[in-house]
């Protein structure tokens, strides 16, 4: 199914932290809802689909992953897939239409690249477009514990105008699944973008 409008277009980075699902259940919520999707894989996101996921899961078969996983729903959207070395794709220019991205999970090596405007790869090149665009930028960070460094790129990037929204899903809806912690995180990234979404109850519900 074709997109309303070029601004129904979302760019998504899959990066090498662990919390492949909730990649894809991000993923798989957007092209639900008819958006086109600019997808980029880094080669450690490539190992973390497979290794967290199983090799159904590996960049290649992820279209019918994703129908297998969430329902047939997924592909009233559409995705094309990027090459992280490709800084020739049109999301690494300004004048691309992508109103937003997200890179989930962030590692903390994309995370320093992003902070510091390295622009070395897609990833990072697309994510410095959105903050110099005034864009709305989403990261979701995965490190437990954290250094210095790591913390002070999150400030970094938030001071840029990203939103930093760390994978430590909530616990107050009694999750009974992994795919009741990923529903959350999703769901906190479906808002963040603006959509409406019923994928975690609200608190008091
Ligand atoms: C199984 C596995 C799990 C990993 N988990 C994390 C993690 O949670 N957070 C992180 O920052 N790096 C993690 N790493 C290390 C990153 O994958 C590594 O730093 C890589 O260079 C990141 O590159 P990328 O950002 O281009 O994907 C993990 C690596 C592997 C193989």
């Amino acid at each position: 199914m074709s997109v309303d409008s070029p601004r129904d277009a979302i760019a998504i980075a899959i990066t090498g932290a662990s919390g492949a699902l909730y990649a894809t259940r991000t993923v798989a919520a957007l092209l639900e809802r008819g958006c086109h999707i600019e997808l980029i894989v880094t080669e450690y996101g490539r190992r973390l689909l497979r290794d967290e996921l199983g090799d159904g899961a590996a960049v290649e078969k992820l279209s019918d992953y994703l129908a297998w996983r969430y329902g047939e729903g997924v592909r009233r959207g559409t995705f094309t897939l990027h090459s992280n070395r490709d800084l020739g794709a049109r999301i690494a220019s300004g004048s691309q239409d992508c109103r937003a991205m997200v890179v989930v999970p962030c590692s903390m090596k994309t995370l320093a690249g992003i902070a510091h405007g390295l622009s070395r790869t897609l990833t990072e090149r697309a994510a410095d477009v959105m903050l110099k665009e005034r864009r709305t930028l989403v990261i979701v960070p995965r490190e437990t514990p954290m250094s210095l460094p790591q913390l002070r790129n999150m400030v970094l990037c938030a001071e840029a105008g990203a939103m930093l929204m760390p994978a430590m899903p909530a616990f107050y809806q009694m999750p009974k699944t992994l795919d009741d912690l990923a529903d959350f995180m999703a769901g906190k990234i479906l808002s963040a973008l603006g959509f409406p979404h019923d994928l975690y109850p609200r608190w008091g519900s």
